[in-house]
């Protein structure tokens, strides 16, 4: 069975242009009913539809250009890296969808402004820029839903990164992925607020999609996931409609803890949040008894990341200091 992102590929570049320079940028997600099993793993193809907010700024510059010395080349930060390194050979199979066996050399530059594989989604900004800075190198004329499309083959989450603002992937029920991809929820709440507390920065100890497929494979709590996660999505996209904060907060918590749950459940167990990430959730759930409104959502690695209102960004900088808060409505 054709696959339908390659089949998209395919077509686009039979009418692709020589290759020009291009720069593209995208924001990372932070997803607030999660993204969490594969009902098909070379696709990246979701058991359950998941809703995200974008985060302005943070996320990746990536420039792809025809390479001066006939050999691929890849840098990260300003970084040349070997071509056997994971992240350049993932870059390049990526690359290879367009190219073929056309072998075009290309030169990739990118740039992440959050930190790269540790639990704050680089690899969807990441794979969301690539996928735009190579349709703009090859003249591609594909729109966002279809680009959205291509960025999932790269990483699930990237198909919520094409968009700032809230962004709804939808699981999609056909083989080949057609109908899986994002799409944005069009609600401007420039109210919004995301507070990033870093726990610890570094490159976590396996990737989401290791952590991800050893979850589905042996954790006996997974079954109940898909469609509690579908539900979760449904009412949180509602809350976003209807900007009823505290519903959505309650909810995206919940979903968050209720995904890290299936991973304990695993066996071995998988455990993303350390001590101290417990001791921030234990903080804020006082803090909350006493009034503040904000809520967690935590991914793969032991960052915890708040959800909360403009009015209540000075408590939560006093609360805690050394969070990073971002606006995801005002972005560049
Ligand atoms: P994260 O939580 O940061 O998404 P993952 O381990 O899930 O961590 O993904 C990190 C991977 O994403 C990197 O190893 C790399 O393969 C890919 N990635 C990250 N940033 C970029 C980028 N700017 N361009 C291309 N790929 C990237
Ligand atoms: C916990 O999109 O990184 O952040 O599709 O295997 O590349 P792959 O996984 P990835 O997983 C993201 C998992 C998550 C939840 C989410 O972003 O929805």
């Amino acid at each position: 069975m054709n696959d339908a992102a390659k089949t998209l590929i395919a077509r686009a570049m039979s009418e692709a242009s020589a290759p020009t320079s291009f720069s593209a940028y995208a924001p990372s997600n932070i997803a607030l009913s999660k993204y969490w099993g594969k009902r098909d793993r070379a696709r990246n193809l979701p058991l359950n539809s998941s809703l995200s907010i974008s985060l302005a700024d943070w996320g990746s510059h990536t420039q792809v250009a025809p390479s001066d010395t006939g050999q691929d080349q890849v840098s990260l930060n300003g970084e040349a890296l070997a071509l056997d390194t994971s992240f350049a050979s993932k870059a390049l199979n990526f690359v290879d969808l367009f190219r073929g066996n056309n072998e075009t050399p290309l030169n990739i530059t990118t740039k992440n402004t959050i930190p790269t594989a540790a639990g704050l989604a680089s690899s969807a900004s990441g794979f969301a820029a690539l996928t735009r800075a190579l349709c703009g190198c090859f003249g591609l004329d594909l729109s966002e839903a279809e680009m959205s499309l291509i960025a999932r083959l790269g990483s699930g989450s990237a198909s919520r990164s094409l968009w700032h603002g809230f962004v709804r992937w939808d699981k999609g029920v056909a083989e080949n992925g057609a109908d899986s991809f994002a799409h944005p929820v069009s609600v401007d709440w420039p109210d919004f607020r995301i507070a990033i507390i870093p726990v610890d920065t570094g490159p976590k100890s396996h990737s989401s999609r290791d952590g991800m497929n050893h979850t589905v494979d042996t954790s006996p709590l997974f079954e109940a996931w898909p469609a509690q996660a579908e539900k979760d999505c449904n009412a949180i996209e509602r809350f976003v409609r209807e900007k009823d904060f505290t519903a959505l907060g309650q909810h995206a918590e919940a979903n968050a803890l209720a995904m890290h749950a299936t991973m304990q459940a695993a066996r071995p167990a998988i455990t993303y949040l350390n001590a101290r990430s417990w001791s921030i959730l234990d903080q804020l759930w006082r803090a909350r008894q006493k009034g503040l409104e904000a809520y967690a959502t935590m991914d793969a690695g032991p960052n915890i990341k708040l959800i909360f209102e403009a009015k209540s960004a000075s408590d939560i900088q006093s609360e805690f200091p050394d969070a990073q808060i971002i606006a995801p409505f005002e972005h560049s």
